[in-house]
């Protein structure tokens, strides 16, 4: 590969501006300086080094959603040998990993990234992001019920922040909730749900911030789309 062609793709200068740092004896291959503009590097064995400093191709980022099925395990490796989120991932060379997580028995909405800046400030306590998960629970929370999950409610001896909750529907036995919630604490809305006596059956997060599931299939995945990006890096 062309010097000036590897230099724009470690993200150095264009290629034109990668010819004027040649020129000007700032680039180094393999210790020496190259005034050559034909020169021809091997990126695998040759080292480029600009004023000094070595350079490195960029990696691309990715920012890939999942809808997670149930009994999938949200981590890079699971020592029982299940089926973990990676797995699902196929067809993409980058090492992505989950941005926080979901229970195994848990569905829905996970954000897979290589972008390690982005994923610690989504995980981030203080950017309070709400995320909104539908819950299947036994029996109806009554108003009292509701207002405690609502106003914050004590869980491993901690109130949890205000959160935002709905009843969608009662079938008698179950009724359906809509909870947003703005923390990320180890199994919270199951333990909220616990705490006023009536547990969570089913469990789906249908959005983080402004990412939605929309009609993304169990099990399938895709990538961000620009306006997403956009939203969840202005948070
Ligand atoms: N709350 C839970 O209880 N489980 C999850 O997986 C996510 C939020």
């Amino acid at each position: 590969m062309r010097l000036q062609k590897y230099m724009a793709l470690c993200g150095v200068a264009s290629r034109r501006a990668s010819e004027e740092l040649i020129k000007n004896g700032q680039v180094q291959v393999n210790g020496k300086v190259v005034l050559e503009m034909g020169t021809v590097i091997d990126p695998d064995k040759d080292r480029v080094s600009v004023d000094g400093k070595t350079v490195k191709p960029e990696k691309r980022k990715v920012y890939i959603m999942l809808n997670k099925p149930v009994g999938i395990v949200t981590s890079l490796k699971d020592e029982k040998g299940r089926t973990v989120v990676t797995d699902l991932i196929e067809g993409v060379d980058e090492r992505i990993y989950p941005v926080g997580r979901l229970d195994s028995d848990t569905s829905g909405l996970l954000l897979l990234t290589n972008d390690g800046e982005l994923a610690f400030k989504l995980t981030h306590p203080s950017k309070r992001i709400f995320k909104k998960y539908i819950a299947i629970v036994e029996g109806l929370p009554n108003k009292g019920e509701l207002e405690r999950l609502r106003n914050g409610i004590k869980i491993d001896g901690r109130v949890t922040s205000k959160a935002k909750v709905k009843v969608l529907k009662n079938f008698g036995e179950d009724s359906i909730l809509e909870i947003e919630i703005f923390e990320g604490r180890n199994r919270q809305v199951k333990k909220m749900c616990e705490a006023v006596n009536h547990p969570v059956k089913k469990l789906k997060r249908v959005a983080f911030g402004e990412l939605q599931l929309g009609g993304l299939e169990s099990g399938n995945w895709r990538y961000l789309n620009d306006e997403e990006l956009a939203s969840i890096r202005s948070l």
